[in-house]
């Protein structure tokens, strides 16, 4: 990375606007926690409604000051074997942090990206950064600096180059709470960080946990039905041995009673009758498929077909697929079962 475009992403943050940031999961648009207005620009920018909170990212421990309340032993040693990293651990928050960024809420996302570049931004900037993935409000997410300057092209966001991001989708997020003496674990969404890796690890430690589902749809917004949807239907049909011919027949019934939007997302829908249709092939091993489905989606949607069709095998049922299934359940605008 060259020094002088750290220094004009500095620069930029300092001035209040937002710059792209690559990180190992995906690309983030970012600004400066102390900033309100560069706060406010990341929503403005991404058309991102104000209930859905911000992940805030660090480059050492000792920047978690006027960000979390506490850092409880749990966060302490979770932070000791998964940061930096893709894991976003949701903890009490510092009554000196914007609202704007936890929408609200008494509790901050927080991580330690392991990117190079983002840390020394960040460590440049020498103030943590809060970071959404850098793709407009419930569209494919970002994994290469190209993705980001395509999609802010009208708004010209200057974009850190920083390759490939080798995980390709977003951080496990944990919520991490003490009740009653014991510390109770919560995922929020699923990434590359397994809940089963958490629980090897806590235990080989010795670390006392509870893993508890969130019942308390408060503590888990901005997790909607539908996100990270390509501009064109994406179909997901999870028997392999349907012949397209059939499929045709039902995408086009299934897609014409579909509603305009489902919770403030526009689904996206064909304008005629389905004819064109690019399917997606994933990569056989979980993490490389991980690694380029969004980039796939993206590069199938430039080819503006009428949809896109994955065929889910059976093949793909450990827990490894979960996360990446996870992104394709939201960004499918149809199941076909
Ligand atoms: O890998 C990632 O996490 C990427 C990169 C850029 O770091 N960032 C990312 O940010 O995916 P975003 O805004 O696309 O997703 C953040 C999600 C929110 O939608 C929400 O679901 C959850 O993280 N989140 C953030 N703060 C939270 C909080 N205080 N309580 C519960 N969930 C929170
Ligand atoms: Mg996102």
């Amino acid at each position: 990375m060259q020094d002088h475009e750290i220094a004009k992403a500095i620069e930029l943050l300092s001035q209040d606007q937002v710059v792209g940031m690559p990180t190992e999961t995906v690309y983030g648009l970012a600004a400066r926690v102390d900033r309100p207005a560069g706060i406010e620009n990341i929503f403005k920018t991404k058309e991102r409604p104000f209930f859905d909170p911000l992940i805030v990212h660090v480059s050492d421990q000792t920047q978690l000051g006027n960000v979390v309340s506490s850092f409880s032993n749990m966060a302490r040693s979770l932070a000791e074997k998964f940061w930096p990293g893709p894991l976003t651990m949701v903890l009490p928050k510092n009554a000196k942090l914007n609202p704007m960024i936890t929408a609200g809420l008494e509790t901050v996302g927080v991580r330690m990206p392991s990117h190079p570049t983002a840390l020394e931004l960040i460590r440049g900037v020498g103030v943590p950064l809060a970071a959404p993935s850098a793709n407009k409000f419930g569209k494919t997410s970002p994994t290469t600096a190209a993705h980001v300057r395509e999609e802010f092209k009208k708004e010209n966001v200057f974009v850190l180059e920083g390759g490939e991001s080798q995980i390709g989708i977003e951080s496990t997020v944990l919520l991490v709470k003490e009740s009653g003496g014991k510390n109770i674990l919560s995922i929020l969404r699923k990434g590359h960080v397994l809940k089963s890796d958490i629980e090897i690890y806590l235990k080989s430690k010795s670390i006392p946990f509870e893993f508890m589902d969130v019942v308390d749809k408060k503590e888990s917004p901005g997790h909607l039905k539908h996100h990270y949807m390509p501009s064109v239907p994406f179909i997901l049909c999870t028997d392999p041995a349907k012949a397209e011919s059939e499929l045709k027949k039902i995408i086009n019934e299934r897609l014409a009673e579909l509603p305009e939007e489902i919770e403030e997302i526009k689904i996206v829908k064909p304008h005629g009758a389905v004819q064109k249709i690019e399917k997606l092939i994933l990569a056989e091993e979980p993490l490389l498929a991980a690694r380029s489905f969004y980039s796939q989606l993206r590069e199938l949607a430039a080819r503006k077909p009428d949809c896109i069709l994955l065929y889910k095998l059976p093949s793909h049922s450990s827990e490894r697929w979960e996360s990446l299934y996870d992104r394709i359940n939201k960004a499918a605008s149809l199941v076909i079962k």
